[in-house]
This record gives structure tokens, C-alpha cells and sequence, in this order.
């Protein structure tokens, strides 16, 4: 007879090995070794022959189905990154660094919900630290109740007797329960109070939030596999050296992932930035060398913001390449296409380079104004502050075109700009504008057009 077969999975990247190691070959995390039963005793034959079903396949166009109900969090941003409002019975992952307000952000949304029974329930802060929070966020509501409690099974015994209508969890890595031996915060007390979460919000159809820290490597302390029981999972990020901060989905079973919502952390609690670009443009009295706007798009909102670059002779023999919130690596592929096409020789030069506000940003558009940064500093001189760019660059110094240009034109007249530099192969959905529009193939070109 055959034996229990079993083997070793890691509970980060389930890869499998035959047997126990510390360090995870194919993700690198340490410690996530965990033994599972491949196959039983018995069960050699194939199991399906065994069993007999009770459900049949369904025509997909005989299913029935119901609108999904969503209501209101009252903030617009938060609405809109969660695809047009909460819906009921989902369960919603909340994401971020320790410190960059998620408890902030979650304490106001329940405040907010008036006329909703909120149960916010804490595991890092006492009642009267969360009162002090509420305070400084300054919204009565009288239907928003503070539990602070760890275990998993109290608080499902007093969330039955409360029956609120929407829960909030401060953090999943805080809770334990009794059914499992491991202490809180492990993957194994994660997952099952987690799952605990997800068969609540579905069988009672209320919404919870489930607060979740991030590992300095950005990946949701415990594992992705929160990600994965979640139907919305969101991640707060931002500098914390800057107020601004961003709220994303990476996941959504009910809208789009590519929305994006801005707050700004002020005194009072999280400001929500409806207009972003307005806040990411310094202003200044007199332009200045190495500053070049970009109309950008995250998610589906436009933005425009701002790159400084600073070229300089380098000190040591080694030039110096650094950039916050823009790929290092991008930043060498440009400058070696600056060196090839046009002729800048900035091999012996430091290249600093930074985007105001400390936003991080994955739009390949950004490169024509990165590329203008760097020669306005390059050659000290200062671009006007009325001119953006959005265009990528290719390796042949070719400017391409990039989507939704029509949105960023728009954007970028609303804002007072009365220039944009972009791809002459992207022009041919653009019929009038009111700012002026000015076609570029190449890089040399820009150069002669606005350094010459
Ligand atoms: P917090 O929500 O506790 O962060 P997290 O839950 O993600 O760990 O808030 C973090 C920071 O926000 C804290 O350092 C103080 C700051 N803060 C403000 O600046 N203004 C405010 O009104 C509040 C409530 C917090
Ligand atoms: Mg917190």
C-alpha cells in the first residue's frame, strides 16, 4: 500500500521542494517552508471516479443575477479607488507602510458613514488614543463604536450580538485565534482569520475592512495570500517626508484597477486632493534651470508634475546616477541615448534626478520631460514655464506616442499651459486644442527646438 505522500511548499511563491530548507530559492524569503499532503493513502486511483457529483454546469446566460449595492463611504477619493462605493459584502484589504495613515484613513471613513453602524475594531491602540485620533479629525457621529480587542473569537462573539453594518480591522496581523497554535501575525493565524472574515461578510452581506502592513519589501506582511482572499485589496502609500498620500488598487472584483484616489495628511486628518497637478507643480517667481513639466496619467486620472534634474561635474570617478520615484536603470537608458543621438557628453557628469512630491510614477510618458530636465541642466538653461511634454523615448531617440493624449491636452490647458511637446505619431486622433501643440519624431529635434 502506498504511503501518505508528502511534500514542501513555500507559503510565499508555492514553489515545491522535496524536502525543508530555510531560504526560498525561487522567491528569497526566509522561513516559509510548510509540509503538505500531496496524496493519501488509498488514494492512488484517480479520485474522481469515486465521487458523484450534485451540481451540474449552469448556461451562463440562465444565471441570474443581481446589480451589485454599493453605497457611499463619503469620501470621494476612497469611493472612487473602491470602483463607485463599497459594496455590501466585500471584503476589503488596506495595505501601507506602518505610519503613513491607514488607521487614519479607515477612523474617517467610518466617522464619516453616518446613519451606518460602524464596529472599528483595534488591536494596536487604545480606546482613548483612537478617541485622541478622532478628535484631531474633528467628526462627530454618533453611530461610529470602538472595540479593542486581539481575539478572533470574542470579537466574532460580539459582532454577532452588535450587528454592525460594516467592520473595520485594525490590523489583520494583530488578531489570533484559539483554533491555532501559532502567534499572531503568522501566516497560519493571518489566513484563518482572515478566511473567519471572508465567510462572515458573505453569509451576513456587511462590509469589512481588513487593515494589513507591508514588509519594507512591499509585499503585505504574511503573505499575498491575503491578497487573494480578498475581493478589493488597496495599498495607501506616499513619502513620508511629503503629505501626500496615494490610495491604489490592485485588485478589485468590482471595478477598475486603475484608479487612483490622492489625500494629503494634515493636521486634521486626510485631506482629499481633487485636483493633484495644482499641488505637484512648484510655483515659482522666475523659472529655473532643470525643471520640465510632464502630463502624466495614473490610472486613468491625469497629472501634471513636476521632474527636476540636476547634471553636475562628478567629484569622484564614478559619476553618480540618482533618482527618486523614477527607475534608476530608465534614467542610464537615456542618458546613453542623449549621448548617442544628440551628442551630450555626460558620461564624467552626476545626474540627480527627482519628481516634486514624491510620487512614484510608472507612466512611460514621463521620459521626454525627464529627457528636457536634464539638458535644461545640462546646458543651464531654464525651459518656460508654460511648456509640458509627454512623449517616450525609444532607443533610437525616437519620441513615441502615448495613450489618452486627448486627456492629457485637456488637463494641461486647464492648468494654464499654453505649450506641449508630444509624439508626431500620436496626432492624428487630436483635432483642435486650445494650447498650442508641437509635433516631435526625435530627440535631436527637440534639442534644436528648444536649446538652439
Ligand atoms: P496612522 O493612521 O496611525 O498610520 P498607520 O495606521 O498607517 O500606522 O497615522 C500615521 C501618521 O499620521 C502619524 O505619524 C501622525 C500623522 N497624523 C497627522 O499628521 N494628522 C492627523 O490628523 C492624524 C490622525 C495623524
Ligand atoms: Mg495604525
Amino acid at each position: 500500500m502506498a504511503k501518505i505522500k508528502t511534500a514542501w511548499f513555500c507559503s510565499n511563491c508555492g514553489v515545491q521542494a522535496a524536502k525543508w530548507v530555510g531560504y526560498c530559492p525561487s522567491c528569497g524569503e526566509w522561513n516559509t517552508y510548510q509540509e503538505e499532503v500531496v496524496q493519501r493513502q488509498g488514494h492512488e486511483t484517480v479520485a474522481y471516479k469515486q465521487k458523484r457529483p450534485e451540481n451540474k454546469p449552469v448556461a451562463i446566460r440562465s444565471i441570474a443575477h443581481e446589480e451589485d449595492i454599493r453605497f457611499s463611504t463619503y469620501s470621494v477619493e476612497l469611493d472612487r479607488v473602491l470602483g463607485g462605493g463599497l459594496v455590501l459584502g466585500s471584503l476589503v484589504l488596506v495595505g501601507g507602510e506602518p505610519g503613513i495613515g491607514k488607521s487614519t484613513l479607515m477612523l474617517q471613513a467610518a466617522l464619516r458613514s453616518e446613519n451606518v453602524k460602524v464596529l472599528y475594531i483595534s488591536g494596536e491602540e487604545s480606546e482613548e488614543q483612537i478617541k485622541m485620533r478622532a478628535d484631531r479629525i474633528g467628526i462627530q457621529n454618533e453611530d461610529c463604536f470602538i472595540l479593542t480587542e486581539t481575539s478572533l473569537d470574542i470579537i466574532m462573539s460580539h459582532i454577532d450580538v452588535f450587528s454592525p453594518q460594516m467592520v473595520i480591522i485594525d490590523s489583520i496581523q494583530t488578531l489570533h485565534t484559539s483554533l491555532i497554535d501559532s502567534s499572531a501575525g503568522s501566516i497560519s493565524q493571518i489566513r484563518e482569520c482572515a478566511s473567519t472574515f471572508q465567510r462572515w461578510c458573505k453569509t451576513t452581506n456587511v462590509p469589512v475592512f481588513l487593515i494589513g502592513h507591508i514588509t519594507k519589501e512591499g509585499a503585505i506582511a504574511g503573505p499575498k495570500l491575503l491578497e487573494h482572499m480578498v475581493d478589493v485589496a488597496l495599498y495607501f502609500e506616499g513619502d513620508r517626508n511629503y503629505g501626500y498620500r496615494i490610495l491604489r488598487s490592485i485588485k478589485n472584483r468590482f471595478g477598475s484597477t486603475n484608479e487612483l484616489g490622492i489625500f494629503e495628511m494634515q493636521r486634521t486628518g486626510l485631506r482629499e486632493v481633487h485636483n493633484p497637478s495644482e499641488i505637484l507643480i512648484s510655483h515659482r517667481d522666475e523659472p529655473v534651470s532643470g525643471v520640465a513639466i510632464s502630463a502624466t496619467i495614473e490610472g486613468l486620472r491625469p497629472l501634471l508634475i513636476e521632474v527636476q534634474a540636476l547634471v553636475g561635474t562628478a567629484a569622484y570617478g564614478t559619476p553618480q546616477r540618482s533618482s527618486t520615484s523614477f527607475d534608476v536603470r530608465r534614467v542610464n537608458m537615456l542618458l546613453a541615448v542623449l549621448e548617442k543621438r544628440c551628442g551630450f557628453k555626460l558620461n564624467t557628469k552626476d545626474v540627480f534626478l527627482n519628481i516634486a512630491g514624491g510620487l512614484r510614477v510608472d507612466d512611460p510618458a514621463i521620459d521626454l520631460s525627464v529627457v528636457c530636465a536634464i539638458l535644461s541642466s545640462s546646458v543651464d538653461v531654464a525651459l518656460s514655464p508654460k511648456d509640458c511634454f509627454a512623449g517616450e523615448v525609444g532607443l533610437s531617440g525616437e519620441i513615441r506616442s502615448v495613450s489618452r493624449l486627448e486627456m492629457r491636452i485637456a488637463e494641461a490647458e486647464k492648468l494654464g499651459f499654453s505649450r506641449m511637446f508630444v509624439s508626431k505619431y500620436g496626432m492624428k486622433n487630436i483635432l483642435k486644442t486650445g494650447i498650442e501643440i508641437v509635433p516631435v519624431n526625435k530627440i535631436e529635434e527637440i534639442v534644436k527646438k528648444i536649446f538652439k
